[in-house]
């Protein structure tokens, strides 16, 4: 059953609803969407497709972010803005702006600079991968966290896969189009991120996948395994959920439970320690819905 999306969500609610709508699954998600009907799925480098309940969605051969589910996220009780807020975060340590560093916030108010930036240190960590070539690389630094994270969950028994690592310029700019041509830029918008804006392009960020590919790049995946686990221990090698249900007011981009972004093991460790849900909230550096 669908809740009342029209409703306000007061920040209990908010975890509340949080709480209900990572168990209900794709039905509760689709039912409430207003601009995907239930049993489409959002495809991120593709278009928008109906799918039987509870079945893979293609996958567009050359995509690096192969599917996404249509998320729902309810409206949000207090209007986005973009204002700088107190930093939550700890005693600065590395630029908020310069791409090679950990801290990076990059969102649709602060694009990166250069636009066109490459790390200097890309690799290709030693991990299960559901990728190659470009896409199964990330910044050294990205890497080691990766693969000490990748081993860990085997340790617990839990088997991650690199989907999507690194994306250059040129590559965002074709991923940032087919979503366009599919979709409408104002769609698009919501699920990718346009050339010389996405944490994939710094090196810093990955998704993740679990080998099985139902949930693969859904919603759902919050409720496998691999989504559990990495939610739950990556703050441990320096990861955080990036793109978090019902906080695209402020992060912009709709749920990807999948999308990981390294901060370092001390900063994703007191974030999680203290609740915060957005590197925007975390490094006050103001909400980033739209593109200004
Ligand atoms: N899907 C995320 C927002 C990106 O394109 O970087
Ligand atoms: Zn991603």
């Amino acid at each position: 059953m669908c809740r009342d999306c029209s409703v306000p969500l007061t920040p209990s609610r908010r975890s509340f609803s949080t709480f209900l709508a990572v168990g209900a699954g794709l039905t509760l998600l689709t039912a409430c969407n207003p601009s995907f009907p239930a049993g489409s799925v959002q495809t991120p480098e593709g278009s928008t497709s109906a799918v039987a309940s509870g079945s893979p969605a293609a996958v567009p051969s050359e995509s690096p972010e192969p599917v996404a589910t249509a998320v729902v996220e309810p409206v949000s009780e207090t209007p986005a803005t973009a204002q700088p807020s107190p930093s939550a975060a700890l005693p600065a340590q590395h630029s908020l702006t310069d791409p090679a560093s950990p801290w990076l916030v990059v969102n649709k108010y602060r694009p990166l600079q250069p636009a066109d930036y490459a790390p200097a240190d890309l690799v290709q960590p030693a991990v299960a991968m559901a990728t190659s070539g470009e896409s199964a690389l990330l910044n050294g630094t990205t890497a080691a966290a990766a693969e000490a994270m990748f081993a860990a969950a085997a340790a617990d028994g839990v088997f991650l896969t690199l989907a999507s690592g690194y994306r250059s310029y040129n590559t965002q700019v074709a991923t940032y189009n087919n979503y366009v041509a599919a979709r409408g830029q104002a769609d698009a918008d919501t699920a990718s991120a346009r050339p010389g804006y996405s944490e994939h392009q710094t090196g810093w960020a990955f998704d993740i996948a679990d080998g099985g590919g139902a949930c693969s790049f859904q919603p759902c995946f919050a409720d496998q395994p691999a989504g559990v686990w990495a939610a739950a221990n990556g703050h441990r090698f320096g990861f955080v959920v990036r793109y978090q249900w019902m906080f695209h007011p402020i992060t912009g981009y709709y749920y990807e439970p999948w999308h990981l972004r390294y901060i370092g093991v001390e900063a994703a460790t007191d974030m999680v320690n203290k609740g915060i849900h957005t590197l925007e909230e975390y490094f006050g550096t103001g909400a980033a819905p739209g593109y200004p």
